[in-house]
């Protein structure tokens, strides 16, 4: 029994079982020092190639990460670091990524200077017009512009679109047109507001709506606040632009308090310049075009209502502060210096020829005696005033004329 015991190999004890023999037990190399097990177990080899890894890592790990952009997210503290390192090497000056942008009537006269100045901050511009009083002439310089489009289309109608930014301008501005259709003028103020407030919400845009000083009608406090209400004739023949506008204010404002969108307002006082229509019945291109085609300048009514001028650069400057201030509006935009109609035709005259004659007619209806605006509100919170005068933007404007009266 003891015999077979032995020779069973599956009932032989382990060695850890094993009673300890002095004899069985195989003779010690030498001291089992750690560095003999390093060199003896083979274990040197793991710990230098671990030690290697990791150096590598550490000194490369800034290359891996900006090389590969699309890592770099704020999603683990590792691509967060790469991530801000990097954005901490960005030089003083740097500007803004660009905007994409969108300009409602921005082939009419206010609308293409605006994108001149923002094509020229590098804004991507999609420009949408339905040509009713903008001319495609007026944008034609950007047509080959890869950061430029131009879509025809009625704000009427509603509008899918991408951007950061909607400039909305679309609107007849001149008595003329605007009384062509006043039904369309006022559908224009209304839906095509509505629409594209619309649109600002559903893509979450900053929306900027071009108002006037129309809001304030024949105003009975002078110069113009922006506190202000106005005085305005709801059924007259100029209703279908002046409460347009005043709805518009009104849905854009509803659209901030209810929808959350992020609005501004511009109350737009007369503003003249280069690329107005040639005979749109605005007083400055009328004596512009009847001085230059040597016709009498015509007068309505008794010539001493007043009005005040701007040159079209400082309104867009103007627009483009208030976009990007902290602040809704409504701010007035014009220059607050005063003229009569009959200063004007005398400074019209001094500058395109001093043999032109005037000629009365009889005012319009609801024609305002007087319009000023105040500005202090927009030179205290957005820093802006006007920059050129008159007599210096004239001639500007008289050149340009000049040039589209001898191409008729
Ligand atoms: N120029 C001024 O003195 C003045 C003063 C006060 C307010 N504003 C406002 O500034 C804006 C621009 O005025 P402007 O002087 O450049 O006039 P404008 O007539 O030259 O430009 C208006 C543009 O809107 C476009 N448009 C009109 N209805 C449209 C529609 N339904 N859909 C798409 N496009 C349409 C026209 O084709 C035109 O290109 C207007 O909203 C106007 O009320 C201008």
């Amino acid at each position: 029994m003891k015999q077979l015991h032995h020779k069973s190999p599956t009932h032989a004890p382990s060695p850890a079982h094993a009673p300890a023999s002095k004899t069985s037990k195989p003779a010690r190399p030498g001291p089992r020092t750690w560095v003999g097990y390093l060199l003896l177990e083979q274990r040197l080899l793991f710990v230098l190639l671990g030690a290697l890894i990791a150096t590598s890592f550490f000194l490369l790990r800034p290359y891996i990460f900006s090389l590969s952009p699309s890592n770099v997210t704020d999603r683990s503290p590792i691509f967060s670091f790469a991530a801000r390192s990097s954005a901490s090497r960005v030089p003083a000056g740097f500007r803004p990524p660009p905007r994409r942008v969108v300009v409602t009537g921005g082939a009419g006269f206010v609308g293409s200077h605006l994108v001149d100045r923002l094509l020229e901050q590098g804004d991507s511009v999609i420009v949408v017009d339905n040509f009713f009083t903008g001319r495609k002439e007026n944008v034609a310089h950007h047509l080959r512009n890869p950061r430029f489009e131009l879509l025809r289309h009625d704000v009427v109608e509603p509008i899918l679109l991408e951007v950061d930014r909607i400039y909305h301008l679309a609107c007849p501005a001149s008595p003329v047109h605007y009384k062509y259709n006043p039904i369309k003028t006022i559908k224009t103020n209304v839906m095509g507001t509505l629409n594209m407030l619309g649109l600002a919400k559903r893509i979450g845009a900053r929306f900027l709506l071009t108002s006037t000083s129309e809001v304030y009608g024949d105003p009975l406090e002078h110069p113009q606040k922006e506190t202000y209400w106005g005085h305005v004739n709801p059924i007259g023949v100029r209703s279908c632009y002046d409460e347009g506008k005043r709805t518009a204010e009104t849905l854009t404002m509803d659209y901030h308090r209810g929808g959350g969108v992020a609005v501004r307002i511009a109350r737009i006082f007369n503003t003249y310049g280069p690329r107005m229509c040639l005979d749109d019945g605005r007083v400055v291109s009328n004596f512009v075009a009847q001085a230059l085609r040597r016709q009498p300048m015509t007068v309505y009514g008794d010539g001493k209502q007043t009005r005040s001028f701007q040159y079209v650069s400082d309104l867009v400057a103007g627009l483009m502060a208030l976009m990007e201030s902290d602040h809704i509006g409504p701010f007035n935009l014009g220059n607050p210096g005063e003229f009569t109609m009959l200063e004007l035709a005398e400074v019209v005259k001094q500058t395109i020829d001093p043999m032109s004659t005037i000629e009365f007619k009889p005012n319009t209806a609801d024609d305002p005696h007087m319009r000023k605006p105040d500005i202090t509100k927009a030179k205290q919170l957005l820093g802006w005033e006007p920059k050129v005068s008159l007599k210096e933007g004239l001639p500007l404007m008289v050149t340009d004329f000049r040039q589209r009266i001898l191409d008729e």
